[in-house]
């Protein structure tokens, strides 16, 4: 159980691990290089129109040839975690089968070149970022991914287990499902009302059968990772709180429910209607493995009310009248974060929680001005982020560490170089890094083990 001593000189607990995080198509570049395969979110930033201004990942950060900067960039922030994830395609070109050795050993160095500089690995098989052979052949509507996906993980335990001590199965399967299968704004770009459930239940067996194939080579730390938003009723009228339910199942109890509980919450069926399949009594057993940590991205939260237009959950977010909101529109909410991390404990028997990803994109100037960049609001949103996970610690959740995204300024997807999360700023056309006065202010709060946000004071 976490410490919940109130010694102001040392707030978070010995051990805690204070990190960043990144994904693969985000920051490397280099996509084709030394042998990878085609992901769909090479051939989806390549696609006129799905992309800001174009934007692609074709140099990113060019994290693919600078990774040992980026990692002494992070032992001097005093890391003591980085959480990012592995393309698919450059491990295995075709999704499955052949194996490319140069894709792999990318990795095995960065794993090596982070435990050489103290700096525990956590691993992500899949953000996002899917071979296009797969996609070709249905990709996450296809139920044969489930074994496409336990193959190439066996590849990446078999070569990387031995270094990385945690390992996450997905990222955000809400996110992929809403995105790319019901709106269509992000890889593969489909716009479905059937595809969802589809692909979210063909997300849980790969888990499921990722989290099999650990166990198979006799390991013992894999979770997943889920974006919770948590949901508040607009009011206390009937037909809010109904809708408030159906965006709360919808969007965060439709991942963990099957994981940890092994059915799909009630509310699913109202959400899809005749959209919604059954599945095999033997599917929910393979989703429900054991696993040992959940890993939980927060951002914002949701008041929800009724609004019978928007399908599927025939609900609505009301904007908050006087909310500080980050340049991604989002509201900023710190309370959400204590409320998430509780909730989760509570509902799903108390699991070790990482925060895996948690940030704000704001307006940064668009250059270092004599190496520095003053980004007061990230600042702020930090400190009151971190003051409600301590909260959340010290209510008794087991929480294990706290990953802020991002590391760098990168590609976000479907809004290009537009929006900067990171707490180092990217200068993208000379790839020159500087720490912004974030990353000075997270330094300080890693080195003080939390005392700098002044918790107990
Ligand atoms: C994703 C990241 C993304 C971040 C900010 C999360 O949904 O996991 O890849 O950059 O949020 O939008």
């Amino acid at each position: 159980m976490a410490d919940t001593s109130d010694d102001t000189r040392s707030t978070f607990p010995a051990g805690f691990l204070w990190g960043c995080a990144t994904a693969a198509y985000q920051i490397e570049g280099s996509p084709l290089a030394d042998g990878a395969g085609v992901s769909n979110w090479h051939r989806f930033a390549h696609t006129p129109g799905m992309v800001h201004a174009g934007d692609t990942g074709d140099v990113a950060c060019d994290h693919y040839n600078r990774w040992r900067e980026d990692v002494a960039l992070m032992r001097s922030l005093g890391m003591r975690g980085y959480r990012f994830s592995i393309n698919w395609s450059r491990v295995l070109p075709e999704g499955r089968g052949r194996v490319n050795p140069e894709g792999l050993a990318f990795y095995d160095r960065l794993v090596d070149a982070l435990l050489e500089n103290g700096i525990q690995p956590m691993a992500t098989l899949f953000h996002w970022d899917l071979p296009a052979a797969l996609d070709d052949r249905g990709g996450w509507l296809n139920p044969d991914i489930a074994g496409w996906f336990a193959e190439y993980a066996r590849v990446v335990f078999r070569k990387l287990d031995d270094r990385v001590g945690l390992w996450a199965t997905l990222n955000e399967p809400w996110v992929v499902t809403d995105g790319g299968y019901l709106h269509g704004v992000l890889a593969p770009g489909h716009g479905s009302r059937y595809e969802p459930p589809i692909a979210a239940h063909h997300l849980l067996r790969a888990h499921g059968a990722a989290v099999q194939a650990y166990r198979a080579e006799g390991r013992n730390n894999i979770g997943i990772v889920v974006n919770i938003e948590p949901k508040y009723p607009a009011s206390q009228n009937p037909e809010d709180l109904a809708a408030t339910a159906r965006a709360d199942a919808y969007m965060n109890r439709q991942f963990l429910d099957p994981v940890f509980l092994g059915r799909y919450p009630g509310e699913m069926r109202e959400v899809f209607g005749n959209a919604w399949p059954e599945w095999p009594a033997e599917d929910m057993l393979l989703i429900r493995q054991a696993i040992d940590f959940v890993g939980i991205n927060y951002y914002t939260r949701s008041v929800t009310r009724h609004d019978a237009r928007r399908w599927p959950v025939h609900g609505s977010g009301v904007p908050q009248k006087h909310a500080t909101r980050t340049e991604t529109g989002w509201e900023v909410y710190p309370q959400g974060l204590t409320d998430v991390l509780k909730w989760v404990s509570a509902r799903y028997g108390q699991p070790p929680i990482y925060v895996t990803e948690n940030g704000a994109a704001f307006y940064d100037p668009p250059s270092a001005i004599e190496g520095r960049v003053e980004d007061p609001l990230r600042v702020a949103y930090l400190r009151e982020h971190l003051r409600a996970a301590h909260a959340a610690l010290r209510q008794g959740v087991d929480l294990r560490g706290y990953f802020l995204w991002s590391l760098l300024d990168n590609f976000e997807w479907a809004l290009g170089y537009a929006k900067r999360f990171g707490i180092v700023h990217v200068d993208y056309a000379t790839q020159q890094r500087t720490p912004k006065d974030s990353a000075r202010f997270y330094a300080e709060v890693i080195a003080t083990q939390g005392a700098a946000l002044g918790v107990n004071a």
